[in-house]
């Protein structure tokens, strides 16, 4: 029989963390690859990458091809700027796709491109955290994106946290209007599903959540990466029940993010659309003034915080967008049916870790286990984040940590959407090999 290449040499390892001079428990993914890479091509060995939260299967052609339809028809686009505000016919699909799969009512002139999630996050917070004085502080539900906590910081607002392991339900609500009533608080942002746990707010969460938003005037910021990837129910049939739950359902004080990254692999392209809400956009607050030269919110979001920061998106992708938004309205193209595969995948490697003497971190969604999606969160006994995440390198594979992502419970994150099931053979083997060597240790 063939000996195993695991565990890896470990001084290696030692010595590349040390060069890299990072602290496993709280390294970043761009550090993490780097980390990984240097491994692999020093051991010559390929990894298993559940690191990285990056879209696993190819765009449709849609959207190449409308942006290479629009280009090439058009010959003046390259040189003509695009609106601050987005081109027409983005905005316009952008209010059908949210009555198609939302069931809320927004107008063309509320839906405002940004490039990527993280460029609408960053304005929502940069907006929201400077209504009022003494409101700066962006209150994150928790685990949560770490890059939305560098933008808070970047912005020079504060931050705060609930865990939601801790807080759902009722608990939630109680912890929230704790918060909430120290007005201190300018803004709650979430992502539902979420990333990384892949839990998924209730509806009745989101009532409470958004009656809470109301009563204390705070903007309630939905990141919607993983829209409609609650697979658990079919959120892809347009205009017909059941709708993915939002908050906009409950209170005016919402700004929607929905991005193309996840739900149509277009990440590349960079494009996302915020949709603010009608009343929203249309409130006044006099210390916006100072910031944005406007007291109204919608045109501080456009005025103020796109044009000073990239003054619009690329219209290419902006068409892609819509081409790929008309068609999923019209029922022409079934986007779910595409991703939904990322479930599947997650819960074959789940079967596959829990018998291999790993848990789940974040196991239930209420009363009901956790769904498959994206992402799930393993741990280990006592072990931390870090001290999981060394030995899973130790046996070709990679994960993140969980300490960056706002919790205080050790363990990692998988990421499914890089490591197809043709591989899992191979995860068998290796996650065996990583039980008994933790088993002696
Ligand atoms: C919760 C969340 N928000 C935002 C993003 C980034 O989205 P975009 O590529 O549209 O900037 C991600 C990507 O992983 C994410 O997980």
């Amino acid at each position: 029989m063939n000996k195993s290449k695991f565990p890896l040499d470990e001084n290696i390892l030692k010595n590349i963390i040390e060069n890299h001079e990072v602290d496993l428990n709280k390294i970043g993914i761009r550090e993490l690859k780097r980390l990984v890479d240097d491994l692999a091509d020093q051991l010559n060995i390929d990894f298993l990458h559940f690191e990285f939260g990056v879209p696993g299967i190819p765009a449709d052609r849609m959207g190449p091809e409308e942006e290479i339809r629009v280009l090439t028809e058009d010959k003046k686009l390259p040189s003509t700027y695009p609106p601050f505000d987005g081109i027409p016919r983005l905005k316009k699909a952008t209010a059908c796709f949210v009555k198609a799969f939302l069931n809320i009512d927004v107008e063309p002139e509320n839906c405002i491109p940004t490039v990527g999630a993280m460029h609408g996050g960053f304005i929502a917070q940069a907006i929201a955290g400077r209504r009022f004085k003494k409101t700066n502080t962006i209150l994150y539900l928790d685990p949560g994106f770490p890059v939305n906590k560098l933008q808070t910081k970047f912005l020079g607002l504060k931050n705060d946290s609930i865990d939601l392991y801790n807080h759902r339900g009722i608990q939630l609500a109680k912890k929230l209007e704790k918060k909430l009533s120290t007005g201190k608080i300018g803004a709650v942002l979430w992502s539902s599903p979420n990333n990384p746990t892949w839990l998924c707010l209730k509806d009745e969460e989101l009532k409470m959540i958004g009656k809470l938003l109301t009563k204390y005037d705070v903007i309630g910021i939905e990141d919607s990466a993983y829209f409609g990837m609650d697979f658990r129910f079919d959120y892809g049939v347009p205009n017909q029940p059941p709708f993915q739950p939002t908050v906009a359902n409950y209170t005016d004080n919402y700004i929607i993010i929905i991005s193309s990254s996840k739900m149509f692999s277009y990440a590349g392209q960079r494009i996302a659309v915020s949709v603010v809400s009608p009343k929203l956009s249309k409130k006044k607050y006099s210390n916006l003034k100072k910031y944005y030269d406007t007291k109204s919110f919608g045109h501080a979001f456009v005025h103020g915080g796109i044009y000073p920061t990239t003054a619009g998106v690329p219209q290419s992708p902006q068409h892609a967008l819509s081409a790929l938004f008309e068609a999923t309205c019209k029922g022409e193209y079934d986007y779910l049916s595409r991703v939904r595969t990322y479930g599947d995948r997650a819960n074959k490697a789940k079967e596959i870790f829990l018998s291999n003497g790993f848990e789940l971190l974040y196991d239930k969604d209420m009363d009901e286990p956790i769904a498959d999606g994206f992402y799930f969160t393993i741990k280990r006994k006592v072990m931390t984040g870090g001290e999981l995440l060394h030995s899973m390198l130790l046996f070709g594979m990679s994960g993140i940590p969980m300490r960056p992502t706002g919790t205080k419970r050790e363990g990692v994150r998988i990421c499914v959407s890089l490591v197809p099931q043709e591989q899992y053979g191979e995860l068998e083997k290796r996650l065996k090999e990583l039980d008994q060597f933790l088993k002696i240790r």
